[in-house]
Protein backbone atom coordinates (compact mmCIF):
# COMPACT_ATOMS: atom_id res chain seq x y z
CA UNK A 1 0.00 0.00 0.00
CA UNK A 2 1.69 3.28 -0.88
CA UNK A 3 0.05 5.89 0.91
CA UNK A 4 0.97 9.27 -0.97
CA UNK A 5 0.48 12.45 0.24
CA UNK A 6 0.08 15.68 -1.97
CA UNK A 7 -0.56 19.62 -0.46
CA UNK A 8 -4.44 20.23 -2.23
CA UNK A 9 -6.90 18.22 -4.37
CA UNK A 10 -5.70 18.69 -8.01
CA UNK A 11 -2.12 17.40 -7.15
CA UNK A 12 -3.86 14.49 -6.27
CA UNK A 13 -5.83 14.63 -9.17
CA UNK A 14 -2.89 15.20 -11.78
CA UNK A 15 -1.30 12.32 -10.30
CA UNK A 16 -3.78 10.07 -10.47
CA UNK A 17 -4.07 10.83 -14.12
CA UNK A 18 -0.60 10.75 -15.10
CA UNK A 19 -0.94 6.88 -13.68
CA UNK A 20 -3.87 6.58 -16.14
CA UNK A 21 -2.24 7.78 -18.72
CA UNK A 22 1.20 5.69 -18.31
CA UNK A 23 -1.66 2.36 -17.95
CA UNK A 24 -3.06 3.74 -21.53
CA UNK A 25 0.67 4.31 -22.72
CA UNK A 26 1.42 0.90 -22.15
CA UNK A 27 -2.22 -0.63 -22.96
CA UNK A 28 -4.75 1.17 -25.29
CA UNK A 29 -7.19 -1.25 -24.55
CA UNK A 30 -7.01 -1.06 -21.29
CA UNK A 31 -10.49 -1.86 -18.55
CA UNK A 32 -11.17 1.09 -16.18
CA UNK A 33 -12.97 0.74 -12.76
CA UNK A 34 -14.88 4.32 -12.22
CA UNK A 35 -16.67 6.09 -9.63
CA UNK A 36 -18.68 8.30 -8.43
CA UNK A 37 -19.40 10.76 -5.84
CA UNK A 38 -17.45 14.22 -5.46
CA UNK A 39 -14.02 13.57 -4.49
CA UNK A 40 -13.08 12.15 -8.36
CA UNK A 41 -14.04 15.40 -10.44
CA UNK A 42 -10.55 16.92 -9.99
CA UNK A 43 -9.15 13.94 -11.66
CA UNK A 44 -12.15 13.51 -14.32
CA UNK A 45 -11.73 17.65 -15.11
CA UNK A 46 -7.68 16.43 -15.46
CA UNK A 47 -8.29 13.04 -17.85
CA UNK A 48 -10.43 15.55 -19.78
CA UNK A 49 -8.42 18.12 -20.22
CA UNK A 50 -5.58 15.63 -21.27
CA UNK A 51 -7.51 14.10 -23.70
CA UNK A 52 -8.56 17.56 -25.79
CA UNK A 53 -5.21 18.07 -25.29
CA UNK A 54 -3.95 14.76 -27.00
CA UNK A 55 -1.93 13.77 -24.05
CA UNK A 56 -4.17 10.34 -23.70
CA UNK A 57 -6.64 8.40 -25.87
CA UNK A 58 -9.67 6.60 -24.61
CA UNK A 59 -10.46 5.03 -27.75
CA UNK A 60 -9.56 1.63 -26.89
CA UNK A 61 -10.77 1.49 -23.26
CA UNK A 62 -13.48 -0.16 -21.67
CA UNK A 63 -14.86 1.15 -18.62
CA UNK A 64 -16.97 -0.35 -15.44
CA UNK A 65 -18.37 1.49 -13.35
CA UNK A 66 -18.45 0.60 -9.49
CA UNK A 67 -22.06 1.20 -8.61
CA UNK A 68 -25.84 2.35 -9.60
CA UNK A 69 -28.90 3.42 -7.38
CA UNK A 70 -31.87 1.15 -7.78
CA UNK A 71 -35.09 2.61 -9.24
CA UNK A 72 -33.23 4.97 -11.02
CA UNK A 73 -33.05 5.29 -14.61
CA UNK A 74 -29.73 6.39 -16.43
CA UNK A 75 -30.83 9.51 -17.39
CA UNK A 76 -32.13 10.80 -13.91
CA UNK A 77 -29.87 13.98 -12.96
CA UNK A 78 -28.59 11.85 -9.67
CA UNK A 79 -28.03 8.51 -11.23
CA UNK A 80 -24.59 7.51 -11.83
CA UNK A 81 -25.10 6.44 -15.31
CA UNK A 82 -25.92 10.22 -15.61
CA UNK A 83 -22.93 11.59 -13.17
CA UNK A 84 -20.47 9.90 -15.60
CA UNK A 85 -21.55 11.14 -19.22
CA UNK A 86 -21.81 14.41 -17.66
CA UNK A 87 -18.63 14.37 -15.82
CA UNK A 88 -16.25 12.48 -17.85
CA UNK A 89 -17.68 10.38 -21.01
CA UNK A 90 -19.31 13.04 -22.91
CA UNK A 91 -16.16 14.93 -23.01
CA UNK A 92 -13.65 12.17 -23.81
CA UNK A 93 -13.20 9.95 -26.82
CA UNK A 94 -14.35 6.83 -24.88
CA UNK A 95 -16.67 4.45 -27.03
CA UNK A 96 -20.04 4.63 -25.50
CA UNK A 97 -21.15 1.40 -26.07
CA UNK A 98 -17.33 0.06 -23.85
CA UNK A 99 -18.95 1.81 -20.75
CA UNK A 100 -20.76 0.03 -18.26
CA UNK A 101 -22.42 0.99 -14.97
CA UNK A 102 -24.91 -0.85 -13.53
CA UNK A 103 -28.25 -1.26 -14.40
CA UNK A 104 -30.45 0.80 -12.02
CA UNK A 105 -33.93 -0.76 -13.89
CA UNK A 106 -32.88 -4.09 -14.30
CA UNK A 107 -36.13 -6.70 -13.52
CA UNK A 108 -33.39 -9.35 -12.34
CA UNK A 109 -31.22 -7.78 -9.94
CA UNK A 110 -29.51 -10.98 -9.68
CA UNK A 111 -29.28 -11.95 -13.05
CA UNK A 112 -27.68 -8.29 -14.06
CA UNK A 113 -25.20 -9.01 -11.08
CA UNK A 114 -23.96 -11.83 -12.54
CA UNK A 115 -23.91 -10.68 -15.67
CA UNK A 116 -21.57 -7.87 -15.05
CA UNK A 117 -19.29 -9.80 -13.39
CA UNK A 118 -18.99 -12.06 -16.20
CA UNK A 119 -18.77 -8.94 -18.35
CA UNK A 120 -16.04 -7.79 -16.38
CA UNK A 121 -14.47 -11.24 -17.28
CA UNK A 122 -14.85 -11.21 -20.57
CA UNK A 123 -13.07 -7.78 -21.09
CA UNK A 124 -10.35 -9.56 -19.18
CA UNK A 125 -10.18 -7.95 -15.95
CA UNK A 126 -10.16 -4.35 -14.58
CA UNK A 127 -6.55 -2.95 -14.58
CA UNK A 128 -7.16 0.05 -12.67
CA UNK A 129 -9.71 1.08 -10.38
CA UNK A 130 -10.29 4.11 -9.39
CA UNK A 131 -11.96 4.11 -5.74
CA UNK A 132 -13.53 7.33 -3.60
CA UNK A 133 -14.37 6.70 0.18
CA UNK A 134 -17.65 6.72 2.28
CA UNK A 135 -17.52 8.10 5.87
CA UNK A 136 -18.77 4.80 6.94
CA UNK A 137 -15.35 3.22 5.72
CA UNK A 138 -17.52 1.54 2.46
CA UNK A 139 -15.89 1.47 -0.99
CA UNK A 140 -18.62 1.72 -4.21
CA UNK A 141 -21.44 0.54 -1.91
CA UNK A 142 -20.12 -1.90 0.39
CA UNK A 143 -21.46 -0.88 3.62
CA UNK A 144 -19.47 -1.72 6.95
CA UNK A 145 -20.65 -5.20 7.42
CA UNK A 146 -19.76 -6.49 3.64
CA UNK A 147 -18.36 -9.89 2.88
CA UNK A 148 -14.49 -8.92 2.19
CA UNK A 149 -15.14 -12.32 -0.32
CA UNK A 150 -18.58 -10.00 -1.57
CA UNK A 151 -19.57 -10.13 -5.40
CA UNK A 152 -22.11 -7.52 -7.42
CA UNK A 153 -24.91 -7.85 -5.56
CA UNK A 154 -27.76 -5.44 -4.25
CA UNK A 155 -27.45 -3.73 -1.08
CA UNK A 156 -29.23 -2.08 1.55
CA UNK A 157 -27.79 1.37 2.18
CA UNK A 158 -26.73 2.69 5.63
CA UNK A 159 -28.69 5.70 7.20
CA UNK A 160 -25.20 8.19 6.96
CA UNK A 161 -24.63 6.88 3.07
CA UNK A 162 -27.80 8.08 3.05
CA UNK A 163 -27.48 11.08 4.46
CA UNK A 164 -24.02 11.84 3.34
CA UNK A 165 -25.76 11.61 -0.32
CA UNK A 166 -29.02 13.86 0.19
CA UNK A 167 -27.06 16.62 -0.98
CA UNK A 168 -27.90 15.27 -4.34
CA UNK A 169 -31.05 14.97 -4.34
CA UNK A 170 -33.94 17.23 -3.07
CA UNK A 171 -34.66 15.60 0.32
CA UNK A 172 -33.71 12.85 1.94
CA UNK A 173 -36.35 11.10 1.63
CA UNK A 174 -35.71 10.65 -2.25
CA UNK A 175 -32.25 9.01 -1.79
CA UNK A 176 -32.81 5.25 -2.84
CA UNK A 177 -32.95 2.50 0.02
CA UNK A 178 -30.70 0.01 -2.30
CA UNK A 179 -27.89 0.03 -4.74
CA UNK A 180 -26.20 -2.11 -6.95
CA UNK A 181 -22.20 -2.42 -6.33
CA UNK A 182 -19.75 -4.65 -7.35
CA UNK A 183 -18.43 -6.61 -4.10
CA UNK A 184 -15.68 -6.10 -2.13
CA UNK A 185 -13.58 -9.30 -3.60
CA UNK A 186 -14.71 -7.97 -7.28
CA UNK A 187 -13.12 -4.99 -6.34
CA UNK A 188 -9.84 -6.93 -4.79
CA UNK A 189 -9.46 -8.71 -8.13
CA UNK A 190 -8.61 -5.18 -10.04
CA UNK A 191 -5.20 -5.10 -10.68
CA UNK A 192 -3.80 -1.89 -9.84
CA UNK A 193 -6.13 0.38 -7.07
CA UNK A 194 -5.68 4.08 -6.29
CA UNK A 195 -8.30 5.35 -4.08
CA UNK A 196 -8.35 9.39 -3.28
CA UNK A 197 -9.55 11.05 -0.32
CA UNK A 198 -9.77 14.80 -0.01
CA UNK A 199 -10.43 17.24 3.32
CA UNK A 200 -10.08 16.85 6.81
CA UNK A 201 -14.44 15.13 7.42
CA UNK A 202 -12.40 11.97 5.58
CA UNK A 203 -9.13 11.86 8.01
CA UNK A 204 -10.58 9.87 10.45
CA UNK A 205 -11.89 7.23 8.55
CA UNK A 206 -8.52 7.37 6.36
CA UNK A 207 -6.98 6.51 9.58
CA UNK A 208 -8.97 3.40 10.36
CA UNK A 209 -8.89 1.67 7.54
CA UNK A 210 -4.90 2.85 6.49
CA UNK A 211 -3.24 2.07 9.59
CA UNK A 212 -6.45 -0.15 11.84
CA UNK A 213 -7.15 -3.46 11.55
CA UNK A 214 -8.78 -5.03 8.26
CA UNK A 215 -12.06 -6.20 9.01
CA UNK A 216 -15.47 -5.83 7.38
CA UNK A 217 -16.72 -3.79 9.37
CA UNK A 218 -14.05 -1.09 7.96
CA UNK A 219 -14.43 -2.95 4.10
CA UNK A 220 -11.77 0.15 2.39
CA UNK A 221 -9.43 -2.16 4.85
CA UNK A 222 -9.86 -4.81 2.78
CA UNK A 223 -7.25 -2.77 0.44
CA UNK A 224 -4.16 -3.52 2.94
CA UNK A 225 -4.52 -6.88 1.70
CA UNK A 226 -3.72 -5.79 -2.10
CA UNK A 227 -0.46 -5.90 -3.70
CA UNK A 228 -0.60 -3.29 -5.61
CA UNK A 229 -3.03 0.13 -4.16
CA UNK A 230 -2.30 3.76 -3.85
CA UNK A 231 -3.91 6.28 -1.78
CA UNK A 232 -3.65 9.62 -3.07
CA UNK A 233 -4.46 12.02 0.05
CA UNK A 234 -4.62 15.74 0.39
CA UNK A 235 -2.98 17.16 3.68
CA UNK A 236 -6.02 17.36 5.37
CA UNK A 237 -7.28 13.66 4.74
CA UNK A 238 -3.88 12.87 5.92
CA UNK A 239 -4.25 14.45 8.92
CA UNK A 240 -4.54 11.59 11.66
CA UNK A 241 -1.98 9.31 9.87
CA UNK A 242 0.24 7.71 12.42
CA UNK A 243 3.02 7.44 9.99
CA UNK A 244 2.13 10.13 7.76
CA UNK A 245 6.15 11.61 8.16
CA UNK A 246 7.47 8.42 6.84
CA UNK A 247 5.10 8.45 3.63
CA UNK A 248 6.24 11.49 2.83
CA UNK A 249 9.62 10.30 3.38
CA UNK A 250 9.11 7.45 1.09
CA UNK A 251 7.63 8.97 -1.56
CA UNK A 252 10.44 11.67 -1.37
CA UNK A 253 12.85 8.80 -1.78
CA UNK A 254 11.63 6.85 -4.69
CA UNK A 255 13.65 5.70 -7.23
CA UNK A 256 13.33 7.17 -10.50
CA UNK A 257 11.94 3.83 -12.02
CA UNK A 258 8.56 3.97 -9.97
CA UNK A 259 8.22 7.70 -10.41
CA UNK A 260 4.74 8.83 -12.07
C1 LIG B 1 -20.82 7.17 -2.78
C2 LIG B 1 -20.20 6.25 -3.81
C3 LIG B 1 -18.76 5.89 -3.45
C4 LIG B 1 -18.01 7.16 -3.08
C5 LIG B 1 -18.65 7.80 -1.89
C6 LIG B 1 -17.91 9.03 -1.38
O1 LIG B 1 -21.31 6.51 -1.67
N1 LIG B 1 -20.93 5.06 -3.98
O2 LIG B 1 -18.16 5.23 -4.54
O3 LIG B 1 -16.65 6.84 -2.81
O4 LIG B 1 -19.95 8.18 -2.31
O5 LIG B 1 -18.46 10.19 -1.90
P1 LIG B 1 -17.71 11.58 -1.97
O6 LIG B 1 -16.57 11.37 -2.92
O7 LIG B 1 -18.72 12.53 -2.50
O8 LIG B 1 -17.24 11.89 -0.60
Amino acid sequence: MEVIIQPNPSDCAAAGARIIGKLLEAKANAVLGLATGSTPLPLYGELVRMNRAGEVDFSGVTSFNLDEYIGLPGDHPCSYRYFMEQELFKDINIEPGRTHVPDGLADDVGEHCRAYEQAILDCGGIDLQILGLGSDGHIGFNEPGSSLGSRTRIKTLTGETREDNARFFDSIEEVPRHCITMGVATIMECRQIVLFAFGEAKAEIIATAIEGPVSAMVPASALQMHPEVKILLDEAAASRLKQKDYYKEVFAGKPSWQCF
